[in-house]
């Protein structure tokens, strides 16, 4: 055939160039995820066949609870659920009129720069004045805000507090004018590393009082990650503590701190509290210039400082987190969407009052501390309760005496401490009188069935309903759950979409199915704006899996014969242990360092407490193999996770194997090690290089740990 021009055949080049946009197209969308998919639906399908949503027994709210409720039974659920998806911006705009604004916005949703999503442009409001000052106009002034409950001191007193919304007003703005005496202003980012007393909620506050982007780092992280964390976000300062109190010892936090910023140069200060004003448990030692005494510049301001206005979509905090590849990243949160994402959660799945004390146990250095423990309650005008120490000190029955002494009547906790409960004995629980307690939550990683049960009898009197609610550092607040006077609920199942939360359970092309991967089409205002300093990451983590349509969260999912979902857990390479999300590249990223170290996989393994542990997988280089002595360099690297991440990430056990299961292509096959971890028989090994490997691993496995 002649070769034609275009103007003699343009059916044949228009024909040709839609086929070679076909096939380039089908090319693509097979590259695109960068995890392997297969692998992750096989895990979602076993929990499927494991009968992970097998449990069919329905707890209906009671009653009691539906009377009193704020909405009521399933007709008014899918009412609101109805119109929040017909009419997002309605339905948002309604809500958030219930907020203080000091200007109008001029839009509600704008998609333009999607992923980036923004919420109410152009309005102008300041979240702490939400927090605080709008509560006073309301008339709460002498209310409760915060009920502080230190650990016992090793004097054995603990210390009680209580903190009126009237008296928050003065400590947030003492705070803030401190901050602004360090020349901290709008945009600025500081780093907090405190413990959970209500000064953390002050410095918190302090900030989006007047605009600076706070940074909270966890008081269980090393030094090194204070460090990337100060050096990621340009930090200016950091707000910590001499130190707190944790099981009776006290913790010495400047300390991490000076180690810190060592080697952070945009660090010109770190202002120091003192837990025992006057009395300082720790010597610190302050470095003059740097290091100030936050009372001592406290005492030359006042404690009058206006609020500033920030624009809806001003940054107003960064938390780190954990994803499948490199450093942790830190997650940016705007102020009016956010805001508004914490106020509608809290008042719909916590069906919040004023008259209600909402204890959510999380620490303030995770996103379930900053949405629930300090903006979202007080955004409602309830009264919230921090306590500092650990669940089993002085003794197992330490939170049922802290929920008798102040009638907590509002619960959220996570199901690893849950399944500690369970293990430490009932007689804990029934020792105390819980009867102020009318709801109960749940949160942090899917909850087993065993779990929820025992919670609902013997927390919740068969009476509280449980709200096991789905969602994470990204998503501001919750995504998938319960509301209390309406959703029946099935143990296990964080059951339906909150309002605005459009869900879909996806296979790889991107097509509905029962047994898939989590997937949100629609933005909801407490989505995060994106990955500090890195919008390509952003885009590549969260949006590419499935052409740009949905957001991806990275969790498997079931939908049961009724649509309840039923979250199985991630499925990239995050583990979630404990309710702490660790990354396995961070693991390696470690062990790689150690000179006598070639090669490592670090995988997550059911774990009956935890809910999943870190199983790491050694190669040693040739040249250590046969000298190393592994029980030494086992220590040697769990030394070095502490130190490098915190000792929280120190894996289960580290097995020194002379290889790992690779494809011919070389990509490690960390399923066939959760199979070896686990004790079940292999997946399929055709596609490995060497197919003996992973009989030595196994071999190796079975020797006992060193
Ligand atoms: C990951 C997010 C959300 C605040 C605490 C953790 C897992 C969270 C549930 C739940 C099943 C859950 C997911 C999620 N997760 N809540 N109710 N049922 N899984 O926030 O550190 O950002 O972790 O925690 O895997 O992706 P995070």
């Amino acid at each position: 055939m002649d070769i034609k021009t275009f103007s003699e055949a343009p059916w044949l080049y228009l024909s040709l160039s839609i086929v070679i946009a076909f096939a380039t197209y089908l090319i693509l969308r097979r590259q695109r995820p960068a995890t392997a998919i297969n692998e992750e639906m096989n895990d979602v399908k076993q929990a499927a066949a494991e009968g992970f949503s097998s449990s069919e027994e329905i707890f209906p709210p009671s009653s009691d609870f539906i009377a009193k409720a704020r909405v009521k039974g399933m007709a008014g659920y899918q009412k609101l659920y109805r119109r929040s998806i017909d009419d997002p911006e309605g339905f948002w705009a309604d809500e958030a009129k219930e907020l203080t604004w000091f200007e109008p916005w001029t839009k509600v949703l704008d998609e333009s720069k999607k992923p980036f999503f923004k919420w109410f442009v152009g309005g102008k409001t300041n979240l702490a004045y939400n927090c605080i000052d709008a509560q006073i106009a309301k008339g709460l002034g002498e209310k409760v805000a915060i009920v502080f409950e230190g650990e016992p001191t090793p004097g054995g007193v603990a210390e009680i507090r209580k903190i009126t919304y009237r008296e928050l007003l003065s400590e947030v703005s003492r705070f803030a004018n401190v901050l602004k005496s360090l020349d901290l202003k709008k945009g600025d980012t500081v780093a907090i590393y405190m413990p959970m007393v209500p000064e953390l909620a002050f410095a918190v506050l302090a900030c989006a009082r007047i605009g600076v982007v706070h940074s909270v780092v966890f008081g269980g992280f090393s030094a090194e990650s204070i460090r990337d964390r100060v050096n990621d976000a340009n930090s200016k300062a950091v707000i910590t503590m001499d130190g707190g109190y944790r099981r009776g010892k006290f913790l010495p936090l400047k300390q991490t701190v000076d180690e810190a910023v060592k080697d952070c140069p945009s660090c010109k200060h770190v202002l120091v509290l003192q837990r025992h004003l006057g009395k300082p448990d720790a010597a610190c030692t302050m470095q003059s210039g740097r290091d100030l005494w936050y009372h001592e510049r406290a005492a030359q301001v006042t404690d009058v400082c206006p609020a500033v206005w920030q624009e809806s979509n001003d940054m107003l905090f960064l938390l780190y987190t954990s994803g499948s590849t490199g450093k942790p990243k830190g997650i940016i949160h705007g102020t009016g969407g956010y805001m508004l994402q914490a106020y509608t959660t809290n008042k719909y799945v916590f069906d919040l009052r004023n008259d209600d004390l909402f204890w959510c146990t999380a620490d303030v250095g995770w996103v379930t501390g900053h949405t629930y423990v300090v903006y979202g309650p007080l955004l409602n005008g309830a009264s919230v309760l921090m306590y500092e120490g650990a669940p089993d000190a002085p003794d197992f029955g330490r939170f049922w005496k802290i929920i008798q002494d102040h009638k907590v009547s509002v619960f959220y906790t996570a199901p690893t401490a849950i399944r500690a409960f369970m293990k430490w004995g009932d007689e804990w629980v029934k020792k105390h009188d819980l009867s102020s307690l009318r709801l109960l939550g749940s949160v942090g990683e899917p909850i087993n069935p065993e779990a929820w049960l025992w919670y609902h009898r013997n927390i919740g009197a068969a009476r509280c309903p449980i709200v096991d609610t789905w969602w994470q550092t990204e998503t501001g607040g919750h995504m998938i759950t319960p509301i209390p006077g309406c959703t029946p609920t099935k143990p296990g199942s964080a059951t339906l979409p909150f309002f605005g939360v459009d869900a879909a359970v996806l296979d790889e092309n991107g097509e509905e199915t029962d047994s898939g991967i989590l997937a949100i089409r629609k933005p909801w205002p407490g989505i995060t704006q994106g990955i500090y300093g890195d919008e390509k990451r952003y885009i590549e983590a969260y949006w590419s899996r499935w052409g740009g349509k949905y957001y991806f969260p990275g969790d498997g999912a079931i939908k049961d014969k009724d649509g309840y979902l039923w979250i199985t857990g991630r499925v990239d390479d995050v583990v979630n242990v404990s309710g702490h999300r660790i990354g396995t590249a961070e693991l390696e990223a470690v062990f790689i360092e150690n000179e006598a170290v070639a090669e490592s996989a670090v995988i997550g393994v059911k774990h009956d407490l935890k809910g999943q542990g870190l199983m790491a997988f050694v190669i040693l280089k040739t040249a250590h193999a046969k000298t190393v002595n592994e029980a030494n360099l086992a220590k040697t690297l769990n030394n070095m996770v502490d130190a490098k991440i915190g000792k929280f990430a120190r894996p289960e056990r580290i097995v020194f194997v002379p290889d790992l299961p690779k494809t011919r292509s070389g990509k490690i096959m960390r399923r066939l090690l959760r199979d070896i971890s686990e004790d079940r028989e292999l997946g399929n090994v055709s596609t490995l290089a060497d197919p003996a490997v992973v009989e030595a691993i196994r071999q190796k496995f079975a020797t006992p740990a060193v």
